[in-house]
């Protein structure tokens, strides 16, 4: 095999935000967006540094890094996933490279490996603290489903999901503002959870009960700590009304979980606030910031027939209130990461 090419979706978490790190619940989808990757083994050795400057490079230099590939390659990538949008872009790109690369020189890994080598790339090589639930997403997603990421006790499960089924659609609201994990607060954040937990005598802050919140001794920590264990909660309950068809209480769930990110997390933006309040004032039946938050985007759940109407108020708000336009589009829970060729 001279060449494989494979792909990756990025990604949309419905709920559970801000708790891979803290060893929570997380409940993303792979999105119908996709990032494809060609690798070929290369005549001549060159660094990608000789190719363009740092930027995307970067990501795969750390993905072969990762898998410890020592021979000349070619990669050439082409995504429909939007860059800075918050949907896992990054993702996309180290698991379509890291797949295509365990095919061409027929590694045998197994995903968990896959994931690990490209948690790695980001942590490690482009110095994202990433937790581990995009690249779980783009790895394990699947068509008509969510994926239930236990990042306490390891685990993942699969959970039906089908708005359209039931007439709803889910948007992507992309407000415009980019989101770089690298220089947002994304950090911080995780040293204030480590902190609380540390103070609680806890391995992880997801573990942690509503009760012992009034044992950490600074605001601060406790409004971190208190979206972290409310938003455990959420997670739960997100799951039970899938089960029962609630999508009522989805969409009421996934608004307190923004309220939750807004107020005592601190990392939506005026922005995204715009999208969930427009949304919400259009008969939307819930909607909230997805992924780190900082800018990025917004996710929405709202009846198909309303769709028109829940868009054109979102744009013509922003209009009003924002510097820039929003991009709007549908989204469905799509397949993994896959070989193509
Ligand atoms: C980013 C990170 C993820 C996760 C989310 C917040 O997308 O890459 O690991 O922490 O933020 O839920």
């Amino acid at each position: 095999m001279n060449s494989a090419t494979a792909s990756a979706p990025g990604r949309v978490n419905l709920i559970g935000e801000h708790l891979d790190y803290n060893g929570g619940l997380c409940l993303p989808i792979a999105i119908d967006r996709r990032t494809s990757a060609t690798v070929r083994r290369a005549a001549v050795s060159r660094r990608s540094s000789d190719v363009e400057p740092a930027g995307w490079t970067g990501y795969v230099e750390g993905v072969l890094a990762a898998l410890a590939v020592d021979e000349p390659l070619d990669v050439a990538v082409s995504s429909t996933v939007p860059v800075g949008a918050g949907l896992s872009s990054s993702a996309a790109l180290t698991c379509s490279v890291a797949v295509a690369v365990d095919a061409l020189l027929g590694l045998g890994l197994d995903r968990d490996a896959l994931a690990a080598a490209c948690i790695r790339a980001e942590n490690e090589h482009v110095g994202v603290p990433t937790g581990g639930m995009d690249q779980a997403a783009a790895l394990y997603g699947a068509v008509g489903h969510a994926l239930l990421l236990d990042f306490s006790a390891g685990s993942r499960t699969l959970v039906p999901f089908d708005p359209a089924g039931a007439g709803l659609d889910l948007l992507v609201v992309d407000t415009g503002v980019a989101h770089r994990l690298a220089s947002s607060g994304y950090s911080d954040r995780r040293a204030d959870c480590e902190r609380a937990a540390a103070v609680l005598g806890l391995e992880h802050l997801a573990a942690a009960t509503y009760e012992q919140l009034a044992d950490l001794p600074e605001e601060r920590l406790r409004r971190r700590a208190r979206h972290v264990v409310t938003e455990q909660y959420r997670v739960r309950s997100f799951v039970a009304a899938l089960q029962q068809s609630d999508w009522s209480e989805v969409g009421d769930l996934m608004t307190a979980s923004h309220l939750s990110l807004r107020d005592d997390f601190e990392v939506s933006c005026p922005e995204l606030d715009l999208v969930v309040t427009s949304a919400l004032a259009a008969g939307a039946l819930g909607a909230r910031l997805t992924g780190g938050g900082f800018g990025g985007s917004a996710v929405v759940l709202c009846h198909a027939d309303q769709r028109a109407g829940v868009s054109g108020r979102i744009i013509a708000e922003f209009a009003r209130h924002a510097r820039n336009a929003p991009t709007l589009y549908r989204v469905e829970a799509s397949s993994a990461a896959a070989q193509v060729s």
